[in-house]
């Protein structure tokens, strides 16, 4: 795992923009894995600056959904990646896959999910922002670490995080379709991104915590291809931090 401490959010954005953009350019990136939310946010800035004609022909899965929103609902996964992600990014909205919230067999929207996935290819490289609980997409504490993309009951913390988007608590939807984690973990890179001190203790749990389904993103600890982007305040928590600077700084060109 690389971990990469930058010493400002949007030097963290600006790194992982970098990171994907060269990727797409390579033809190293054909299926990209997006997140939603803010941490993600800056690095969609970011590549909305370098102008990368090629995202035009990528594909792209989003982690996850909301169960019982109408794709019309301005907060649906559906609705936000097309405004956040889709749009500004210049992607193909043909191209662009969210789970099917609004289904009404849910699981086989959920079979469908993964095998449109692995249709594509798989994933070579899933972004993912951080849950303060240690949730990646919504697989909260607990959830199976070989679990796969499902329906799953979101935590009354998650629920109380995600309020802010909403007009109230009561109208976050109480369950998400989900890529499960082993589902994340079999795309090819991982791209953690995390910045602010609500993100420290959970971060520090999945880099040098003990790998536990209480803590799912530590379960990346296992997966041999994975940069943590982080800011300061994100980092705050870590026992190594010196060392992860050193680490980058000094990095061998093999590296
Ligand atoms: C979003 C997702 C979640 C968020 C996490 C952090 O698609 O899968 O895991 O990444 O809840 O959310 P923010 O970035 O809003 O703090």
């Amino acid at each position: 795992m690389q971990v990469i401490i930058f010493d400002n959010a949007d030097d963290v954005g600006e790194y992982a923009a970098d990171m994907i953009s060269r990727g797409v350019e390579l033809g190293e990136i054909k299926v990209l894995g997006i997140a939603t939310g803010s941490s993600p946010q800056p690095i969609y800035n970011s590549l909305v600056k370098k102008r990368t004609p090629q995202l035009g022909s990528i594909s792209a899965f989003a982690l996850d959904e909301y169960v019982g929103l109408p794709y019309s609902h301005p907060e649906s996964y559906h609705a936000v990646v097309q405004r956040e992600v889709t749009g500004p990014l210049g992607l193909d909205p043909s191209r662009v896959h969210v789970p099917d919230g609004a289904a009404q067999d849910i699981v086989r929207a959920c079979a469908d999910y993964e095998r449109d996935i692995a249709a594509a290819g798989g994933i070579d490289l899933q972004i993912l922002g951080i849950g303060a609980s240690g949730h990646i997409g919504f697989n909260e504490p607990t959830s199976s670490l070989a679990s796969r993309t499902r329906i799953k009951t979101l935590t009354d913390a998650t629920r109380a995080d995600n309020a802010r988007f909403f007009d109230s608590v009561d109208e976050v939807p109480r369950h998400c379709i989900t890529q499960g984690l082993g589902t994340i973990m079999e795309a090819k890179n991982i791209l953690l991104i995390a910045q602010g001190k609500g993100k420290a203790h959970a971060i520090a749990q999945a880099i040098e915590g003990p790998l536990t389904s209480m803590c799912p993103a530590s379960l990346l600890q296992m997966h041999p291809r994975v940069t943590v982007v982080l800011d300061p305040e994100a980092a705050s928590e870590l026992r190594l931090a010196d060392y992860y600077r050193r680490v980058f700084e000094d990095r061998p060109t093999e590296q």
